[in-house]
C-alpha cells in the first residue's frame, strides 16, 4: 500500500508540489480467487491478498520504491513499469533475462527509481508471459505543470483488457507446440473494463473529466467509444498532444490515451461506453464469444443503464496524425538505421515461432545487462550477446531509425522499452517492405507523433526514430504476449560503455541474490563464458531450422507421422504386454 506521508505533510504546509516524495509500495504477490467476468472463478495473481491489484499513483519527480515479495509458491515473477524511461536505472526495468534474474517463490526484489515524466503508464510482470494471470495495474504520474490541467475537473482511470479462464503457463504450452503448427493464438474468453464488467462511472453534469485509458490486455486491441460524448485526445503513451477530437479509439495491447470528455448539462439519461476486442486478430472466433465489454457514464443512479447501440462499422481515429504538445521536430538526420523484417514460421520441433530477420529470440544464460557490465570494452561487440537475442548495439547520442517490415498478415503492437519514439512513417496494410524511393523521408511529418507502443498493419511497415540518450539494455518487442513467448523480441544495447559507468558497482545485493537463488550466472557473454567472450558454446538457442528442401507444412507432417509411428509402437507394446499378462492368468 502507498505510504505517502510526505505528500500529506506537503499539502498541509502548502509547499510547492515540486518537492519530490519517496513513495513506497510493499507488494506481496500471491494467488487469490477472482471471477471478473462472472463465468469462471479462478486463481489470479493478486497483491497483498487482493485483486484487481492497486494502481501506483505518483507525482512527476517522485522517487518510487516497490518492495516486491513473491508469495506465489509455484511461479517466479518480476515487475516492469511500462513506458518509464528508467534513465540511470536500467537495472530497475524488470524484464527477466534482460535486466534482472527472475524472482523465485519466497524471494524479494526492490525496485527503486525516480519518475521524471508525466502521464499514463502501467506495470506488469515481465516474466514468462504471466501478466494476463492478473499481475497488471495502472501506473499514473500526475503533473502539476500539465499543459491541460486547467481543462478538466477530475480524472478517471479506465483499463480495458482481455481475459482468459485458463492459466497462461498452460495456454503457452499448447500455443508453442507441435499440435499448433499454424501458431493460432488462444482467443480470450472475455473483455473487461477495470478488471470487471458492467462498470458504472459516476458523472456530474457540466464537469470535464480526464479519462486515462489503458489497454492492459495480453492480445486483443480494443475499439473504445462513448455514446453521445466526443473525446479530445490530450496524451498518448505519456506524451502530451495538441488536443485532438476523436469519436472512437483503437487501443492496441499496452497503449494508453488520455482524453477529455465534457459531461452533458442535464441528468436525464445515462450513456453506455464500449470496449470491443478487434476480432481480426483471432484465427477462429469461438461460438458464443462476446467481444464487448460495456460500462456507463452514470448521471443519475435512478435512471436506466441502456444497452449500447449497434454500430455499422469501426472507424477509429488514426493516431499517426497526432502532434506532440512540445512540437519536437523530426530527427531529420539519421546516424544508424536498422531494418527488421518480422515473420512467423515453423522450426524443426514442429512448433510455430516469430522471427526478426530469421532469428527468434531466446533468453540468454546471462541477463544481457550483466553481460554489458562484466565485459569491459568488449561490451560494444554485438557477438558476445549470442545467436538468439536479436541484439542491436547503439553508440551514445546517435539518432537511430528502426524500419520494421511486417511480413505477416497479422497486426502487431511494437513496444520499445526506455524511450518514446518518433513515428515518422506507417504504411497501409499490404504495402510490403518500406521503400525509401517510394516514400522518401522528405514526405515525413515535421512534428511526428511520439509514443512507446505502435501498431504495424498487416503486411505493412513502420519507421520510428529516437536518440540514443538513455544508456541501457532495452527490449523492442511485439506486446502480444503470445508473440513475446514465440520470440518476437529484439535487444537494444544502448551506449554499453556509458551504462557501465552508471551501474558498475551499483547493482543492489538483492538483484544478485535472486540470480544466485536460481543458479543464473551474472558475468560473461550470453553463454556465461568469462574467459573467451567470443566462445558461445553452451548458449541457449532455438530449435533448428527446417532443412532445405522441406516446406514448413512438410516438416510438420513428417514430425507428426514420426510421432504417430511412436504412438503406434507404444500401442503395440502395450497390447503385447497385456497379452503376456493375460497368458499368465
Ligand atoms: Cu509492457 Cu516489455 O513491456
Amino acid at each position: 500500500m502507498a505510504i505517502s506521508l510526505s505528500s500529506f505533510l506537503i499539502s498541509l504546509c502548502l509547499l510547492p508540489a515540486v518537492i519530490a516524495d519517496v513513495v513506497v509500495y510493499d507488494f506481496d504477490v500471491s494467488w487469490v480467487y477472482a471471477n471478473p467476468d462472472g463465468l469462471a472463478n479462478r486463481p489470479v495473481m493478486g497483491i497483498n491478498g487482493k485483486w484487481p491489484v492497486p494502481p501506483i499513483v505518483v507525482t512527476k519527480g517522485d522517487q518510487v520504491v516497490v518492495n516486491l515479495k513473491n508469495s506465489l509458491g509455484n511461479e517466479s515473477t518480476s515487475l516492469h513499469f511500462h513506458g518509464l524511461y528508467q534513465n540511470g536505472t536500467n537495472h530497475m526495468d524488470g524484464p527477466v533475462g534482460v535486466t534482472q534474474c527472475t524472482v523465485p517463490p519466497g524471494n524479494s526484489f526492490t525496485y527503486n527509481f525516480t519518475v521524471d515524466q508525466p502521464g499514463t503508464y502501467w506495470y506488469h510482470s515481465h516474466n514468462k508471459g504471466q501478466y494476463p494471470d492478473g499481475l497488471r495495474g495502472p501506473f499514473i504520474v500526475n503533473d502539476p505543470e500539465s499543459p491541460h490541467k486547467n481543462l478538466y475537473d477530475e480524472e478517471i482511470v479506465l483499463t480495458f483488457s482481455d481475459w482468459y479462464h485458463d492459466f497462461m503457463n498452460e495456454l503457452l504450452a499448447g500455443f508453442i507446440s507441435i499440435s499448433n503448427p499454424s501458431g493460432a493464438e488462444p482467443v480470450p474468453d472475455s473483455s473487461l473494463v477495470n478488471e470487471t464488467r458492467d462498470l458504472s462511472v459516476k458523472i456530474e453534469p457540466g464537469k470535464t473529466y480526464l479519462f486515462r485509458i489503458i489497454n492492459m490486455g495480453a492480445f486483443a486491441a480494443q475499439y473504445v467509444w462513448f455514446e453521445d460524448h466526443s473525446m479530445s485526445i490530450v496524451e498518448v503513451d505519456g506524451i502530451y498532444t495538441e488536443p485532438t477530437d476523436a469519436d472512437m479509439l483503437y487501443i492496441a495491447a499496452a497503449q494508453r490515451y488520455s482524453v477529455l470528455i465534457t459531461a452533458k448539462n442535464s441528468t436525464d439519461a445515462n450513456f453506455a461506453f464500449v470496449g470491443s476486442m478487434d476480432q481480426d486478430l483471432f484465427d477462429v472466433v469461438p461460438d458464443g464469444l462476446n467481444p464487448n465489454v460495456t460500462g456507463w457514464l452514470v448521471y443519475d443512479d435512478n435512471m436506466d443503464l441502456p444497452e449500447p447501440k449497434e454500430i455499422a462499422e469501426f472507424e477509429p481515429f488514426d493516431d499517426f496524425t497526432l502532434v506532440p504538445d512540445d512540437q519536437e521536430g523530426i530527427y531529420d538526420h539519421v546516424d544508424h538505421s536498422v531494418e527488421l523484417t518480422m515473420k512467423m514460421d515453423n522450426l524443426d520441433d514442429g512448433a510455430n515461432y516469430a522471427f526478426f530477420n530469421d532469428v527468434t529470440y531466446v533468453s540468454p544464460k546471462v541477463p544481457t545487462l550483466y553481460t554489458v557490465l562484466s565485459t569491459g570494452p568488449n561490451a560494444t561487440n554485438p557477438a558476445i550477446y549470442g545467436s538468439n537475442t536479436n541484439q542491436i548495439v547503439l553508440a551514445a547520442g546517435e539518432v537511430v531509425e528502426i524500419i520494421l517490415n511486417n511480413d505477416d498478415p497479422g497486426k502487431h503492437p511494437f513496444h520499445l522499452h526506455g524511450h518514446a519514439f518518433q513515428v515518422v512513417y506507417r504504411s497501409d496494410e499490404e504495402a510490403g517492405a518500406y521503400d525509401a524511393s517510394v516514400t522518401p523521408s522528405s514526405s515525413f511529418p515535421s512534428t511526428p507523433m511520439r509514443r512507446d507502443t505502435l501498431l504495424v498493419h498487416p503486411n505493412g511497415n513502420i519507421v520510428i526514430r529516437f536518440r540514443a540518450d538513455n544508456p541501457g539494455v532495452w527490449l523492442f518487442h511485439c506486446h502480444i504476449e503470445w508473440h513475446v513467448a514465440s520470440g518476437l523480441v529484439a535487444t537494444v544495447i544502448e551506449d554499453p560503455l556509458g551504462l557501465q559507468k552508471q551501474l558498475n558497482g551499483n547493482i543492489p545485493a538483492d538483484h544478485l541474490a535472486n540470480c544466485a537463488a536460481g543458479s543464473v550466472p551474472t558475468a560473461g557473454n550470453a553463454a556465461g563464458n568469462t574467459e573467451d567472450l567470443l566462445d558461445l558454446s553452451g548458449e541457449n538457442t532455438s530449435p533448428g531450422k527446417i532443412p532445405a528442401g522441406f516446406t514448413a507444412r512438410g516438416i510438420v507432417a513428417l514430425v507428426f507421422s514420426i510421432l504417430a509411428a511412436f504412438i503406434g509402437v507404444a500401442v503395440i507394446a502395450v497390447y503385447g504386454m497385456s497379452e503376456v499378462k493375460n497368458k499368465t492368468h
